[in-house]
This record gives structure tokens, sequence and C-alpha cells, in this order.
């Protein structure tokens, strides 16, 4: 299909919706029109049609099966839009029981990415970010713990390299350093 798959992940509280929605409006102000899929939103609508669950927040505490159900059917309704695109979703996700890879074998061999970019920053400014972002609910964990949770998302991330060919960005969205950031994810979308 035609058109640039751009992934962009990063853990909950990272900027990387800040990040993607102003590079959104820079590149489509150079002329280069993008469309921004939150899989997350996907995943929601299904589960929340079913009745099992109210908020996104409780996505990640549902069971495992009925997760990756929920990521199959938001996978194939994604893979069939065409043009560029961004998907906005998770490299992994933090469940009671560990971490669920964001993007399994069949997910992102579905989808198959030109580029998987990774927003990150130092683990106690994602602390700070989530501990004042009081319109989510976000689990409560300490900067060790966002650190681990950093690194295995390069460690999924290099297995979505390996699987499907696709290139990996870090890109950093530091305090007072957003336009950096932005900066950096419009000349990956160009
Ligand atoms: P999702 O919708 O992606 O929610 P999230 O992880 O909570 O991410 P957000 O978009 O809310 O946070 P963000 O990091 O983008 O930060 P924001 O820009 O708001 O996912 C929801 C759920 O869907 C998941 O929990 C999961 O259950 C499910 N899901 C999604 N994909 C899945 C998949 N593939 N498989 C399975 N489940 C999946 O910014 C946060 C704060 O930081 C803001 O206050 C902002 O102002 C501030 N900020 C941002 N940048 C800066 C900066 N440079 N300096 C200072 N402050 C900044």
């Amino acid at each position: 299909m035609a058109g640039k798959k751009v992934i962009i992940t990063g853990v909950p509280g990272v900027g990387k919706t800040t990040v993607i929605n102003t590079a959104m409006e820079k590149i489509a102000a150079e002329g280069t029109p993008y469309q921004n899929i939150n899989f997350g939103s996907f995943m929601f609508e299904v589960a929340a049609a079913e009745g099992l669950v109210q908020d996104r927040d409780q996505m990640r505490k549902l069971d495992r099966t009925v997760q990756k159900r929920l990521q199959k059917l938001a996978a194939e309704k994604i893979a069939a839009i065409d043009g560029n695109v961004i998907i906005d979703t998770h490299a992994s996700v933090k469940t009671p029981n560990g971490y669920l890879a964001g993007l399994p074998e069949w997910v992102i061999t579905a989808i198959m990415p030109d580029v998987l970019v990774l927003v990150e920053t130092d683990n106690d400014q994602i602390l700070v970010r989530r501990l004042s972002d009081e319109s989510r609910v976000r689990d409560m964990e300490g900067a060790k713990s966002i650190a681990e949770h950093q690194e295995m998302n390069r460690a999924f991330a290099a297995s979505y390299a390996m699987l499907t060919g696709c290139t990996v960005k870090i890109i950093v969205n530091a305090d007072f350093l957003l336009d950096k950031a932005v900066e950096d994810l419009t000349a990956t979308l160009r």
C-alpha cells in the first residue's frame, strides 16, 4: 500500500501525543498530510462497546487474551488505511502480569512500518509529568521502574526491526526542549 507508515511509541507520560500533535501541524503546513491513528482508541472503541472498560487506563489491566484480541482487531483496521499514517501506540504495555508486546508478530507484520520511533526522556521527568497530569489514571511507579520500561521498549523495538526491516529512531522529548523533539519527528516524517 502507498504511503509512509510511522509507528510512534513511548512510555505513558513521556509526551508522545504532545510531540505528535505539534509535528502533525508542521508537516501539514509543509504540504505533506498524515493521518494520526491512535492504536489505543481503536482498542478502546471495541472494549467499551463490549462493556469491558469505562476508560482507556483500564485496558492494560484486562486479561492478556482479551488485550491480544483487541490488538488484533485494531491492527486489521489500521493495516487497511492507505496513505501516510502515524500510529500512536506502545512498544510494550506494562500489565499486572508483566510486559505485553504492543506490536506482536501478527500486528507488526500486518502494519509493516517504515520507521518505529521511540520517544524517550529522563525517568524523573516522566515521573513528574505523570504526577501533574490529572486527566489520566496513571500507574504509580518510581523512576527505576520507569527506567526498566524504557529499556524494555528498546529491546521490543529491536525485535520489531528484525521482523519488518523498519528503522528505529530515538527522539528525546526533554523538559523545555519540546521544539527539538518536534523538529526531529517532523524530519522523520518528511
Ligand atoms: P495511549 O492512548 O497511548 O495513552 P498513554 O500511554 O497514556 O499515552 P498518552 O498519550 O496519554 O501520554 P503521552 O506519553 O503521549 O503523554 P502526553 O503527550 O499526554 O494508550 C492508552 C492505552 O491503550 C494503553 O494504556 C494500553 O492499554 C492501550 N494500548 C495502546 N496501544 C496498545 C498496543 N499496541 N497494545 C496493547 N495495548 C495498547 O504528555 C504527558 C504530559 O507531559 C502532559 O502534561 C504534557 O503537557 C507534558 N509534556 C509533554 N512534553 C513535554 C516537554 N517536552 N516538557 C514538559 N512537559 C511535557
